[in-house]
């Protein structure tokens, strides 16, 4: 008989295809999934479950899941599993790192160029029928060129929106646990930052690219808006509760800090209601890796890992497990 695979939201139809020919597929709606006890209502009959970031694999899920033996992510940021729960049940854990480096890297860009031009507020302004011709001191924003960007968490998309931040003329400067290696740090010109806080003083832009951990959690709180100078941007594409929202809105109504570009949210699918109304604020809604390439590849990253557990292959020829 053929092993259950629960998807939990429609994904790329070249996905749905390839783990078809492996497994049968019980197709979730948007959204279905969304609450542990849908969640276990799902997984009683499923060996495998690919699920998205929205998805809450919890503890209890885990434990309610008889027959659950791989769980792959459709996402590279895992922190709503319980991998720890899952390992102590023999069940795996895959995300998908790499494939989506670079859409981020493009996004991150985009987001810093969108926030710091003013964008949406000028595109918003034009479409009320307010624009009536050229203005010298209209829409002023922040030139990019000569100044910093200070990225904490420098893994494969903080580097990939470094690179794209130096061909713009930026100073690169990172926090994270441990300094790059020399190669990466000459090839980025990047300056490594043992205390985030002093990065936070010194950046023209702060941007968060960061897993959410116990260590991360509300890494940008009031104390450091308040350090960040009053000209400097905060963009965050890693996920919502690594900035304290409800302090991030006081910064941006009081003028402690220029703008910020957000595409992920404390309370996701909510948004903090004074960021809705921040004019200083772009606010995307989590689509940081939204290309068609990628969502494929992501995919595709998943359902191969679905497929090489069921198939019974070692955790070293599975290049995507999370282990430890
Ligand atoms: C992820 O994959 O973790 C990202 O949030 C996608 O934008």
């Amino acid at each position: 008989m053929k092993p259950k695979i629960l998807v939990t939201e429609p994904i790329p139809d070249k996905v749905i295809t390839h783990l078809s020919s492996f497994g049968k597929i019980i197709q979730g709606e948007r959204g279905e999934y969304n609450t542990e006890e849908d969640l276990i209502a799902g997984l009683q009959h499923a060996d495998a479950l690919l699920c998205m970031l929205s998805t809450p694999v919890s503890r209890k899920v885990i434990e309610n899941a008889p027959k659950l033996k791989v769980i792959a992510n459709f996402a590279v940021g895992y922190d709503n599993i319980d991998v720890n729960a899952a390992h102590e049940k023999g069940i795996r854990v895959a995300n998908t790192p790499d494939v989506l480096t670079e859409a981020c890297g493009d996004f991150a860009m985009g987001l810093l160029m969108a926030v710091t031009r003013k964008f949406n507020e000028a595109e918003q302004y034009l479409r009320e029928g307010k624009f009536k011709g050229w203005e010298p001191l209209g829409f002023l924003g922040m030139e990019l060129r000569g100044k910093t960007l200070g990225i904490i968490g420098m893994g494969r998309i903080g580097q990939s929106f470094a690179h794209r931040a130096r061909a713009f003329g930026m100073n690169i400067a990172y926090h994270n646990r441990n300094p790059l290696p020399d190669d990466i740090t000459h090839a980025l010109d990047a300056v490594y930052y043992t205390d985030h806080r002093q990065l936070a003083r010194e950046a023209d832009v702060l941007s968060l690219n960061c897993p959410l951990t116990e260590g991360t959690h509300h890494l940008v709180d009031e104390d450091i808006l308040k350090i960040m100078p009053d000209h400097a941007y905060l963009i965050n594409i890693s996920r919502g509760p690594v900035v304290d929202e409800a302090a991030l809105a006081r910064a941006l109504k009081e003028g402690q800090i220029a703008g910020a570009g957000l595409d992920v949210f404390e309370e996701e699918p909510e948004v903090h209601p004074e960021l809705i109304q921040a004019p200083n604020a772009t606010i995307l809604p989590h689509i940081a890796s939204a290309t068609f390439e990628t969502r494929e590849a992501i995919g595709m990253l998943a359902a191969n890992a679905i497929i090489s557990v069921l198939k019974g292959k070692k955790d070293s020829e599975i290049p995507n497990l999370i282990t430890g």
